[in-house]
């Protein structure tokens, strides 16, 4: 059913989102202004205790700077309500007291036509069965046998059969259906002479393609005759058929991925049949055409990462790569795609046949990202020896993050690409001491002197100093990024990631976020918060002796300054987390990596927060500033100073 014009506004004027979401949360008082239409809480799509969830109830959206869910009432009620478009308008327009429109008596006859339409096709559906069972059929079922589909899997597929003089039409017609009818449902063509009209399916195996709530809609025929020219011939688009908006199995596989497994686009009939007969059954396949937009929000309905089987052989890359440039400017938080690649020119079913299920289990369990598959799409088989080859590929791979509309995710993978492209161009680099790293260790020195706890009050040392530190910490990473906010896109995840105690922070840490994007940031987040927030933070005396602080705009200080101390804060701040998480895994399934990650964390606060403790392990460089740098350490360090030199000489 269509909404009248203007309906929905309607409903949003007069609903408030903050009274829709109040239900379903607890608001943070302390954070929140209601008076300003400004609602915080602990978001209800993720697990957190700080409110990350914010509700600007003037505008009537939603974003979660912990998950990025955003949105508005109408998708809040979906969301949590887990009903669809129309039932989530009919409870609001309950809640609004707002009366649902009249359906218009066009729209009604369309649904009468499509709902006789229907029962056309299912009447065909069983007409087509009967025939498979025909002496006709014999060579038919032989084949089906032979590609492994028994008697029962053909019934669990409604399988078919249109003999070579057709049939369809006239049965249909015999039972009372209109021959137009039996036209407008795709079923039977009129002639180009002119003449009668004639069955469109003759001597093929019948796949029946049913829509999401299970109806059948079209069919997919294929060739018996392995010279045929058309090998598989599809219904027309009709009232019920659009194939941009159709995807195979789409009913079964939804049921399936809702029960945990994991959705996988094949690229056509037999695979998805094949694969959901080994058990992989929330597998789905687009019907003779490349992925449009429509099929990948259909997909990302149903599970956040759908994996893309793809063939292995030139045509599939090249699907790929289609679906890869429709796909990027549709990228947002939970929403991405995953690349399964089958090998030596096989497909799906050719593998499961060939190598069996774990095979097939094991390439969808190494199904590679999508940032991956566009790297290898422009590195793969390429040599970049000169200057002009790597400003082709920077260019290339730039044109294509320019497609992502979402400003995080095009941070991330720049991110992305950047880390895989100094791994190509530099193998192995060791990093030495330089000018400006020294620069960065007084300072660094200078302002680690203030904080160690001789210099605090002793009595503090172990409570208040502790979280005195971090409240340091925080402040020299907010004034940092003020103060250079080209740092803002690398360090993003880590800010959103910061705790905060202090309210001043957490208004700062948030305002960043959202003005990461703005031209002069520190004038957006003013104009947004007021002075209050910024002013005390730069009020700070001991902070302009900090050199990424002191040194306005000079991204090298700032990521290096930024770096460290997210390490630091997330090295005392995981410490605690990891051993709890580590006791929590004890109890229940014994984990390989656990002794690992305990090790890990207690060896980062080691080596961070009592930079005093002399270790005899020989791995250790001592740094400018004094500090123990671990091997990983130098080489996360030394990854980072690559990176800024590549930003550099772009
Ligand atoms: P394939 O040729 O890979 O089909 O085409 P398949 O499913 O593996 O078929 P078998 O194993 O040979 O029986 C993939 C899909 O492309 C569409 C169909 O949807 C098919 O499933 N297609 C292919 C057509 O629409 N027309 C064609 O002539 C060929
Ligand atoms: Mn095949």
């Amino acid at each position: 059913m269509s909404l009248p014009p203007g309906f929905l506004d309607q409903l949003r004027d007069r609903l408030s989102l903050g009274q829709v979401v109040g239900r379903k949360v607890m608001w943070d008082n302390r954070k929140s202004n209601p008076g300003k239409g400004d609602l915080w809480a602990p978001c209800p799509f993720h697990q957190e205790k700080t409110a990350s969830f914010h509700v600007d109830d003037r505008k009537g959206f939603y974003y979660c700077f912990g998950c990025h869910a955003k949105g508005d009432a109408i998708s809040f009620v979906r969301e949590t309500e887990n009903v669809d478009f129309m039932e989530a308008i009919q409870i609001l327009a309950g809640e609004a007291g707002l009366p649902m429109p009249e359906r218009d008596p066009q729209a009604q006859q369309k649904a009468d036509e499509r709902t006789q339409l229907i029962t056309v096709m299912e009447q065909a559906v069983q007409h087509f069965r009967l025939n498979l069972q025909t002496a006709a059929a014999g060579e038919a079922r032989d084949y089906l046998l032979r590609r492994g589909l028994d008697a029962e899997a053909q019934a669990r597929w409604n399988i078919g059969f249109a003999p070579s003089n057709g049939g369809a039409l006239a049965s249909l017609t015999g039972k009372g259906v209109a021959q137009k009818q039996v036209m407008d449902a795709g079923l039977a063509a009129e002639s180009d002479r002119g003449g009668s009209p004639y069955d469109r399916f003759r001597g093929r195996i019948m796949f029946p393609i049913f829509d999401a709530r299970g109806r059948p809609i079209a069919f997919g025929g294929r060739a018996m005759d392995p010279n045929h020219p058309a090998k598989y011939y599809n219904s027309p688009e009709t009232a019920l058929f659009d194939k941009s908006r159709t995807l195979y199995n789409v009913q079964k596989a939804r049921e399936a991925a809702g029960k945990g497994q994991p959705l996988v686009v094949a690229e056509g009939y037999m695979d998805v049949i094949a694969l959901s007969e080994a058990g992989f059954e929330a597998t789905v396949a687009p019907l003779g055409t490349a992925v449009t937009e429509h099929h990948l929000r259909m997909l990302w309905r149903i599970a956040p990462e759908p994996i893309i089987a793809l063939d292995g052989d030139t045509a599939g890359l090249r699907a790929a790569m289609r679906t890869i440039d429709i796909a990027l400017p549709l990228l947002e938080a939970g929403q991405s795609l995953r690349f399964a690649l089958m090998p030596d020119g096989m497909d799906p079913d050719d593998v499961l046949k060939s190598k069996g299920k774990a095979a097939m289990q094991k390439l969808l369990d190494a199904a590679i990202p999508m940032v991956e598959l566009l790297w290898r799409r422009e590195t793969d088989g390429k040599t970049f020896d000169s200057p002009e080859r790597k400003a082709a590929l920077d260019k290339a791979l730039r044109e294509k993050i320019k497609l992502i509309a979402d400003p995080s995710i095009r941070s991330h993978y720049g991110q992305a690409i950047k880390d895989m492209r100094w791994a190509l161009f530099n193998p192995r680099k060791g990093g030495g001491a330089t000018a400006k790293r020294a620069q960065w260790a007084k300072g660094q020195n200078a302002w680690e002197r203030d904080l160690s706890p001789t210099a605090t009050s002793k009595s503090s040392a172990l409570g208040t100093g502790v979280a005195a530190e971090d409240d340091m910490r925080i402040s020299v990473i907010l004034a940092t990024l003020l103060a250079t906010p080209a740092a803002l896109p690398t360090f993003e995840g880590e800010l959103e990631r910061l705790d905060t105690a202090n309210p001043d922070h957490t208004a700062l840490r948030d305002a960043l976020l959202r003005h990461a994007e703005a031209a002069d940031v520190v004038q957006a987040m003013r104009a947004d918060i007021g002075d209050g927030p910024l002013d005390a933070l730069l009020g700070q005396k001991h902070l302009s002796v900090i050199p990424s602080i002191r040194k306005a705009g000079d991204l090298e200080l700032a990521t290096m300054c930024l770096t460290e101390e997210f390490r630091k804060l997330a090295a005392r701040r995981g410490h605690p987390a990891e051993i709890r998480e580590g006791e929590e895994e004890i109890t229940g399934e014994t984990d390989e990596n656990l002794t690992w990650r305990l090790r890990r964390a207690a060896q980062a606060v080691d080596s961070t927060i009592k930079p005093e403790s002399k270790s005899d392990d020989g791995d250790f460089e001592v740094a400018d500033n004094g500090a123990k740098l671990s091997k990983d350490d130098r080489a996360h360090r030394d990854a980072i100073w690559a990176n800024i030199k590549i930003e550099k000489s772009k």
